[in-house]
Order: structure tokens, then C-alpha cells, then sequence
């Protein structure tokens, strides 16, 4: 019989291995648009744009930073950063992208490692812990996040991330027009342990052949990611929710021309698609 400490690993490891598929997968999709990346565009939103604000000589630690577009781009705006991810293949393939863009390894460095062992390998602290777009679905424990993120803040540094609405988890998200949405799931965990989530292709390409059968992911309302970082002595700055989102989660929203928000059609009661937070550390910690 598995003891405890196996099952998790074991979700880990099949967490790892779908990751690095996805990575294969992402980096040839028009969603990531690579060669775009290449020739000098931004990957970074709108939202985290303004909210993080100017990033020139600060040190930022990105945190489930995938193959490192957002970690770089922060670099190419004058950060020394740090990008962190579990998948090894994602973490190679940032390395390769920053060599191709020419940042230099001395103004962003990338680690393999899990959120939850990194610690072990990194040291110091940050200006800024940030973190965006699908990151919470893969993190079993909340507190145990908000105590790393304050472990690896500066006094008078802040923590930002970007996400996805905890609320979307209750819709079932293939719905084909707004009339026919309708509460899926709970909005609240079940349980401790994660939800085996059946694989079908990637957020960024639904066909894509992937081998791994299964992930295993985590609900988390809003309110325990607040407590999370208030938990840990961080004020919280601002709360945000967004009626919009910078991919097409419902296949009924719509884009209108030259913005690269998708949002409710007029006349649909609209409802948080994303969420923002940012919050301080204090100046006298430690
Ligand atoms: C949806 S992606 C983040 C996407 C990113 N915002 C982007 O647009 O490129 C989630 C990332 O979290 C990583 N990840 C999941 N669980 C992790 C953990 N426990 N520790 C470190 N990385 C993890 C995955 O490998 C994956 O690269």
C-alpha cells in the first residue's frame, strides 16, 4: 500500500511529466507566439503592465514561470530576475530562448525547482515575487505558499500575482453560448486531496496530442488566497476583478478589433474572469 508522502509524489511526478509535454506543445502554438518573442514582442498583459509598474533595477523572482516569456520580458524592462519552475523541460528551454534574445544569465537566472522545495536552492530576497496565469490549479497548499513568498521578500518589497478566477472552476468552460452556462462544480475544495483532471490537449492548442493521462489539481477560493499572504504579515495593497480575460476561456466571448481582451457580448450579465493582487511586505521584517 502507497503511504502518504508516495501519493503526493506520485502527483507530483505526473504533474512534472505533463508539463514538460505542454511545454513541447507551447512553445510551437500561436497563443505563445514564439517567433513573435523572438523578434522583440512583450509577452507581458495590459494588467500586469500597470499594476507591477516600473521594474528597472528591482529583483523579481518569478514563480511558475513555464519556459520564461514573462520572466524575460520583465528582464528586457530593466529587472534582475529570477524565474522558477518544477518542469525541467520548460527551464531548459527558457534558458535557450534567453541566450536567443541575448539577455545576459547574469540578469535572469532560471531554477528547476518545485515552489514547495525552493528554499533548498535559492537564497536572498526580492523586490518582487510575482506570479500570473494558471499557477494556483497546481499548488497543494496555500499557506505553506504564502510563507515562501514572505520568506523570499524584501522589507518594503510586494508580492503581485494575475489569475484566473477562481469562480471560472464552477462553469463548465465548453459551454457553446452564455444562456447555456451553468454552475458546474462547487466553488469551494472538496477535499484536501487534489482532483484527478483528465487531459485533454492544452489551453493553448485543444488538439494537441499529450501522453500523459491525468493531472491532479486544487481549488482555491479567492478568500484563501488573501489569507495566504495576510497570514504571513503581508498587507494587502489592492484586490482587483476583471470581466475580461487575454485568452478565449468561454468560446462565446468575443474580442473586438485591435484589442486583445476577450469580454462579454452586450447584453450578458458579465462576471470576474481574472483577478489581481498586490501585497506588501512590511519594512520591519526580517
Ligand atoms: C499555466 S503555467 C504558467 C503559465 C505562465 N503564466 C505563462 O503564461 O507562461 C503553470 C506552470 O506552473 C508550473 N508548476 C506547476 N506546479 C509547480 C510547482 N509546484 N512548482 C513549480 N512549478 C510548478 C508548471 O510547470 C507550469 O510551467
Amino acid at each position: 500500500m502507497p503511504r502518504g508522502r508516495d501519493v503526493w509524489d506520485g502527483y507530483r511526478r505526473a504533474n512534472v511529466s505533463l508539463w514538460n509535454e505542454l511545454t513541447t506543445v507551447h512553445k510551437g502554438t500561436a497563443m505563445y507566439d514564439l517567433a513573435g518573442f523572438k523578434k522583440g514582442r512583450s509577452s507581458l498583459n495590459g494588467i500586469e503592465l500597470k499594476e507591477v509598474g516600473d521594474v528597472e533595477g528591482k529583483s523579481l523572482l518569478h514563480l511558475q514561470c513555464h519556459f520564461g516569456l514573462d520572466t524575460l520580458s520583465f528582464a528586457k524592462k530593466g529587472a534582475k530576475v529570477t524565474g522558477v519552475d518544477f518542469s525541467d523541460r520548460a527551464v531548459n528551454l527558457a534558458r535557450s530562448i534567453r541566450s536567443e534574445v541575448g539577455v545576459r544569465e547574469s540578469d535572469a537566472k532560471f531554477i528547476c525547482s518545485d515552489v514547495y522545495d525552493l528554499e533548498g536552492k535559492l537564497d536572498g530576497q526580492f523586490d518582487i515575487v510575482f506570479t500570473s496565469y494558471g499557477v494556483l490549479a497546481w499548488l497543494r497548499d496555500l499557506g505553506e505558499w504564502g510563507r515562501i513568498i514572505s520568506r523570499f521578500l524584501k522589507p518594503n518589497g510586494f508580492f503581485y500575482m494575475v489569475e484566473l478566477h477562481p469562480l471560472l472552476n464552477c462553469f463548465d468552460q465548453d459551454s457553446p453560448d452564455p444562456s447555456s452556462l451553468a454552475l458546474k462544480y462547487p466553488y469551494f475544495p472538496r477535499s484536501r486531496s487534489p482532483l484527478r483532471v483528465e487531459t485533454h490537449g492544452s489551453y493553448a492548442d485543444r488538439n494537441a496530442r499529450v501522453r500523459e493521462p491525468a493531472s491532479y489539481q486544487y481549488d482555491h477560493p479567492l478568500s484563501e488566497v488573501v489569507t495566504a499572504l495576510t497570514k504571513r504579515g503581508l498587507r494587502v495593497e489592492f484586490l482587483h476583478e476583471f470581466p475580461f480575460a487575454y485568452n478565449r476561456i468561454f468560446p462565446w466571448l468575443v474580442q473586438k478589433k485591435g484589442d486583445d481582451r476577450w469580454t462579454f457580448v452586450a447584453g450578458t450579465p458579465p462576471f470576474p474572469l481574472l483577478f489581481s493582487v498586490k501585497a506588501s511586505s512590511l519594512a520591519g521584517k526580517q
